[in-house]
C-alpha cells in the first residue's frame, strides 16, 4: 500500500522515540520551560496545590485526600512507565506547575495531553497555553507523535479556551459523563493533528535543550 503523506490520514516516517530515558529533555514555549520532573519535587506545596479545591475542581485528585507519601509514589510511579512523560513547568526558575503525556498508543502514534497550573497567581496571563505548547511540541518533534488528544469538563472554560488557542479541535462530547459538586458535567474531547502544528498562534521560538 502506497504511504499517504501525514496530514491525510497516513503516516510516512513516525518514529516513536522513547529511548534513552524515553528522549526526555527540557523544552520552552515562551516563558515557560517544562523539564523533567523528579520526585523531589513532590513537597508540601505540590500536595497544597493537588488539594487546593479551585485547582483541582476539574481533577480526579479531588477524589482523594492527597497526601505527601501518595503524590510521591504516584510520580514516581509516572517516571518509571516507559511511555509517559511527567514535567515540571517553571516560570522565572519558579516551579508552577505539571505537564503530562501518557496514553501512549504505538500503533495509533496517539497520547493524551494534561495539564495545571498549581500556582493560582499565574493563572489567566496565557502561561498556560504556552505550556501547552511546549508539551505539544515535545510529543510531535521529540516523540514523533501522529495525533494529541485531550479532555476537559464542560465547565472548566479555561481548559476549552486554551486548548481552542492550542489549535486543538472539539471532537466530542460525553454527555453527563461525570459528577461534580455543581452536578454532572460533560466530557469534551479535543484532537490536534501533527499536520495542524505548528499553526499560525505559536509563537515562533521554541528550543529545546539538546
Ligand atoms: C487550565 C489552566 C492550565 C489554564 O491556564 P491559564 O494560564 O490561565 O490559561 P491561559 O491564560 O493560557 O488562557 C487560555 C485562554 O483561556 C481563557 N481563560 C482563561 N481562564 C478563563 C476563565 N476562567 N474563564 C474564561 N476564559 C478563560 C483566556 O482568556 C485565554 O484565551 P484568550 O487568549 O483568547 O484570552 C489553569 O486554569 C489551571 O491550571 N487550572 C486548574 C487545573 C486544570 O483545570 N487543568 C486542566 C484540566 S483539563
Amino acid at each position: 500500500m502506497k504511504d499517504k503523506p501525514r496530514g491525510e490520514g497516513g503516516v510516512t516516517a513516525i518514529r516513536y522515540d522513547f529511548s534513552n530515558n524515553r528522549n526526555m529533555c527540557a523544552v520552552s514555549c515562551g516563558q515557560i520551560l517544562l523539564d523533567p520532573m523528579v520526585a523531589a519535587q513532590v513537597t508540601s506545596t505540590y500536595v497544597d496545590w493537588l488539594n487546593d479545591t479551585e485547582v483541582n475542581a476539574y481533577l480526579e485528585v479531588r477524589h482523594h485526600r492527597q497526601t505527601i507519601d501518595g503524590a510521591m509514589a504516584y510520580v514516581a510511579a509516572k517516571i518509571a512507565e516507559p511511555h509517559t512523560c511527567l514535567f515540571a513547568a517553571y516560570e522565572n526558575g519558579r516551579f508552577i506547575g505539571t505537564a503530562k503525556l501518557d496514553s501512549f498508543r504505538p500503533y495509533h502514534g496517539t497520547a493524551m495531553v494534561a495539564f495545571m497550573f498549581g500556582e493560582k497567581s499565574v493563572w489567566g496571563r496565557g502561561l498556560g497555553s504556552q505550556m501547552v505548547m511546549a508539551a505539544c511540541h515535545f510529543g510531535f518533534q521529540r516523540i514523533g507523535l501522529r495525533k494529541i488528544n485531550a479532555g476537559c469538563y464542560g465547565r472548566n472554560i479555561a481548559s476549552h479556551k486554551l486548548l481552542e488557542k492550542c489549535g486543538f479541535s472539539l471532537e466530542g462530547c460525553q454527555t453527563d459523563q461525570v459528577m461534580t459538586k455543581d452536578g454532572p458535567d460533560d466530557v469534551l474531547i479535543f484532537g490536534l493533528l501533527a499536520s495542524a502544528y505548528p499553526h499560525a498562534s505559536f509563537p515562533a521560538a521554541f528550543a529545546d535543550a539538546n
